[in-house]
C-alpha cells in the first residue's frame, strides 16, 4: 500500500538527539508527520559547541512539538534488542502505526591512530559493530511485524562512505567493516520486506559536517585535507542527507528498495 504523503506518518529516528539524526527529525516534522527521537542521551547536543548553537529548544522533541506536530523521545540504547522493542511497542501503542524507521544511531570509537587493521583493539571493534550493525539490527526487527501487518513502511538505513571503500591508510577499520555489515544486511532486509510492501534502502554518507567531524577534523589538519578528496570540493551538509532520506520515505521512491545511496559530493568515486 502506498503512502500518500509523510503528513500524517509516524517516524522513528534513532541518534536523533543531534547531529544529522536531528536533521531528519526536523526534515520529517517540518513535513508534518509526528517524531519519536531514540538516543542514549537526549542532551547528547551539549557535548559539542556547534550542535548546542543549532538547537531552538532544550530538546530535538522539544523542537519537533513546536512544529505543531506530536513528538515522542525514549532514552534507549540501540544495542539492548528488548528496550529497542520496549520503545517501538510504546510509539505504536500511541500512534497506532509505524510508518518511517531511520536507523541512524551510529559511529565509531576510539581515534584515527588506534584502529588501524592490523591492530584494532577488541573492545572497540566490539563496541563499533554492536552501536552500528547490532544497533540498525534490532531497530528493523522491531519495526517489521508492525510494517508487515500494515503492509507498509520505509526502513532508512545509514551506511558510510567507509563502508563502501577504504579510506587513508586502513585506519577506523572496525568502523568500516561494520557499516559494510550495515549495507549488506539492508540488501537481505530489502529482500525479506518486499512481498509486504516495505521498502528498504541505504544512505552512505560521506564527510558531513557535524560537531563531531568538526571537532575530528580540527586535531586532525582542518577541513582542506578532507575536502581535496571530494568532487564537489565542500563538505556535505545535514540537510543534504536529510533530503535523500525524506526522498527515500515518500512515495517518490515507492519502487526503490535495496538501494544504498552514497551522499558524499562524490568522495568516493576515485
Ligand atoms: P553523532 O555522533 O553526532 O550523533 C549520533 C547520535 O547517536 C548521538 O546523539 C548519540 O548519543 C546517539 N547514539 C550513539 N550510540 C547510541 C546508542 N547505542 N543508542 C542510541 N543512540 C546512540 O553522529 P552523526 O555525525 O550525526 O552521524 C549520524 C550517523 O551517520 C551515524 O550512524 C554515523 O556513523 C553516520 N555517518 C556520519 C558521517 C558524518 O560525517 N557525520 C559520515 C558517514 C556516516
Amino acid at each position: 500500500m502506498s503512502k500518500d504523503s509523510l503528513a500524517q506518518q509516524n517516524v522513528i529516528v534513532t541518534g536523533g538527539a543531534r547531529g544529522i539524526g536531528r536533521e531528519y527529525a526536523l526534515r520529517f516534522a517540518d513535513r508534518g508527520a509526528n517524531v519519536a527521537i531514540v538516543d542514549l542521551d537526549l542532551e547528547s547536543y551539549t557535548e559539542y559547541d556547534y550542535e548546542t548553537e543549532q538547537m531552538t529548544a532544550d530538546t530535538v522533541d522539544a523542537e519537533i512539538a513546536n512544529r505543531g506536530v506530536e513528538s515522542l523521545a525514549f532514552e534507549v540504547d540501540v544495542t539492548d534488542p528488548r528496550a529497542v522493542q520496549r520503545m517501538v511497542e510504546s510509539v505504536v501503542d500511541e500512534w497506532g502505526t509505524v510508518d518511517v524507521l531511520v536507523a541512524n544511531a551510529g559511529g565509531g570509537d576510539g581515534s584515527m591512530s588506534d584502529t588501524h587493521a592490523s591492530e584494532l583493539p577488541p573492545e572497540h571493534l566490539r563496541a563499533t559493530v554492536e552501536r552500528n550493525l547490532y544497533g540498525t539490527v534490532y531497530s528493523c526487527v522491531a519495526v517489521a511485524p508492525h510494517m508487515k501487518t500494515q503492509r507498509s513502511g520505509s526502513i532508512v538505513t545509514v551506511a558510510s562512505q567507509a563502508g563502501r571503500t577504504v579510506l587513508g591508510d586502513g585506519t577506523y577499520a572496525h568502523y568500516g567493516a561494520a557499516k559494510a555489515g550495515v549495507i549488506m544486511y539492508t540488501k537481505y532486509l530489502a529482500q525479506d520486506l518486499g512481498r509486504y510492501g516495505i521498502t528498504v534502502n541505504a544512505i552512505a554518507p560521506g564527510y558531513i559536517e557535524t560537531g563531531k567531524l568538526r571537532s575530528a577534523l580540527e586535531s586532525g589538519g582542518g577541513s582542506e585535507v578532507v575536502e581535496e578528496q571530494i568532487a564537489l570540493g565542500r563538505l556535505g551538509t545535514t540537510t543534504d542527507c536529510a533530503a535523500i532520506v525524506e526522498f527515500l520515505a515518500t512515495p517518490a521512491a515507492d519502487y526503490v528498495t535495496g538501494c544504498v545511496i552514497p551522499v558524499d559530493g562524490g568522495s568516493t568515486l576515485r
